[in-house]
Order: structure tokens, then sequence, then C-alpha cells
């Protein structure tokens, strides 16, 4: 175990963690100070283009089968963005299962579009300093298409509902070589590792302001994050196995999380540290 594993280990394990020091307060105020001043300027943020390079992409003919996915049925009908996202996940009766925007994206890339699963999976999310790839740009330009309505994800299919279930078994139960559950950093008021907060995520009030900021663009690492890269970098803090983009497990932790924020605002892409 590296020294900083260790200490966020002990960090975490902590029951409470340390208070925090007066510097780290003035850091973490100038940090908002500077994160408000790129909001309160919505076309500051550098993510929009990635909304523009997304919207390219959807509608120029692409992939061996050369088409666009202007075909492609994201829940409202075929080439219906707008309001779609506010709508995910949902179940799929065509592929028979429950997809979130990512995983319905790559479905659509592959069955229309006649891309490489394989491919398309292997190293699916930007390196620090990278941009987006392509799927992520273009899942960034249609939750953009959801910006201002309210997360309202269907919950009657029993396809919906084994998700929603499944993604919160996962998210308390402990795993790994370190026995972290999502819970072990996500289920507290008020914890933090080092400067980052930890939102208290399985909390409806705490999910629904951060969740629909995703996708977001992540200031320090200069690129817009997806969600599911998001939760492929936690499961990579907790050591466990890569999470796979469109895996079952990723689409459940999704459904649950975007269960807890339901009736949250869609706001992407948001600004994240
Ligand atoms: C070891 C602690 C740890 C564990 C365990 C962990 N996370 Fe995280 N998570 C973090 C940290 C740290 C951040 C914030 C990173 C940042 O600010 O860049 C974060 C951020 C997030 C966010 C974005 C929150 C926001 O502010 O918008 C989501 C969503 C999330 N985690 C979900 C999960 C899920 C789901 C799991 C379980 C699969 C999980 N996390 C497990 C540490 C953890």
């Amino acid at each position: 175990m590296t020294r900083s594993v260790f200490l966020l280990a002990v960090l975490v394990a902590a029951a409470g963690l340390p208070s925090i020091a007066p510097a780290q307060d003035a850091t973490e105020k100038a940090l908002e100070v500077y994160r408000q001043m790129l909001r309160d300027d919505p076309w500051s943020n550098p993510g929009n283009l990635d909304v523009d390079r997304g919207e390219q992409l959807w509608k120029t003919p692409r992939g061996p089968k050369n088409v666009s996915l202007e075909r492609c049925d994201l829940g409202k009908g075929p080439g219906k963005v707008e309001g779609a996202f506010a709508e995910l996940p949902r179940y799929f009766a065509d592929a028979d299962r429950v997809m979130d925007v990512e995983t319905r994206i790559l479905w659509c890339m592959v069955s229309l579009q006649g891309f490489s699963h394989a491919e398309l999976v292997a190293k699916p999310h930007p390196g620090g300093g990278q941009p987006v790839k392509e799927l992520g740009a273009i899942a960034t330009y249609v939750a953009h298409q959801s910006s201002g309505m309210k997360f309202a994800a269907p919950l009657a299919h029993p396809k919906e509902k084994e998700a929603a279930a499944l993604g919160e078994a996962l998210f308390v139960r402990r795993s790994g070589p370190f026995d972290f559950a999502c819970a072990t950093c996500h289920a507290d008021q008020g914890r933090r590792i080092r400067l980052q907060p930890l939102p208290f995520l399985s909390q409806p009030a705490e999910a629904r302001k951060v969740v629909g900021e995703w996708p977001g663009y992540r200031v320090s690492t200069s690129h817009v994050m997806t969600l599911q890269h998001r939760l492929y970098d936690c499961f990579w803090q907790m050591r466990m196995p890569q999470l796979e983009l469109g895996s079952e497990a990723s689409v459940a932790l999704v459904s649950y999380l975007v269960r807890q924020a339901a009736g949250g605002d869609v706001a992407a892409p948001g600004l994240k540290r």
C-alpha cells in the first residue's frame, strides 16, 4: 500500500473525519468564489464546446454503416433528443434492458452505425487534459437538451425497479480489498477526503443538488467528465475491478443515483472542481 492510499484508507475509516483546518477552509472558499464566477457566466463553461461537438457527432453520418444517430431512439422516439435525458435510465424493449444515456448511445453507435462494441468500451474515458471521448461528447449534448428539466426517470417496468434496487444494494455493500462501499464515503453529512467534500448521495436533498451536474466540466482535469466516468473513478478508488461502460452494475448505480435525485434539476454540463 502506498502512503497516500494508506492515508486515504485511514481518513475514510475514521468515524468522524478531522475537523477542517482554517487554511483548508480559506482554500475551499476561494475555490467556491472561482466556481461561482464560472457559473455566473454560463458561456465561460468549456463544457459547452463539447455540447457543440456532440451535436455535430450526433448529426453526422459516421461509422462503418455511415449513418447519423438521428434514428437513435433515446426513449421518446427516433431522433427526439429534447427532454430524453431527464427520463433516463429507462427500459428499452429493443435491447430488453434498462439503459442510462451513455449505454443507450453506445447501443445506437453499435447497432445503427456499426461501430465495434469492444473498441468503444476498451478505453472509454479520457486521461487528464484529454478531451472527453466522442461518446461522452454526444452524452453531453443529449444531457444539455434536458437542462432546466426535472429528473423523472420512469420506475414502472419491473426491470427499472430491479436496476434501482440493484444500484442501492451495490451502493451499501462493502467489498473489494479496502472493504469500502459507496456508502463508506457518500452516506454521511460533511465527510471529506483532503479538500474534497464527499456528497451525501443517499440523502435526496444532496443528490438533487449534484447528480444533475453530470456530465460536467471538471476544472482539475480540464475536461468534461461523464457520470459513467465519475463512477469508474470511484470504483478505482475502491480498488474494485474496472467498471465497464454500459455494464449492468454501472447502469444500476446510475439508476439508483438518478432515483435519489428525482425531482432535482438537470443542469448539464455542470462545473466540477
Ligand atoms: C474512497 C471514498 C469513495 C468511495 C468509496 C466512493 N467515492 Fe464517489 N467520490 C469520492 C470523491 C473523493 C469524490 C469527489 C471527487 C472530486 O471532487 O473530484 C466522489 C464523487 C462522486 C460523485 C460526484 C459527486 C458530485 O459532487 O457531483 C458521485 C456521483 C459518486 N462519487 C458516486 C460514487 C458511487 C456510486 C460509489 C460506489 C460505487 C462511490 N462514489 C464510491 C470518493 C469515493
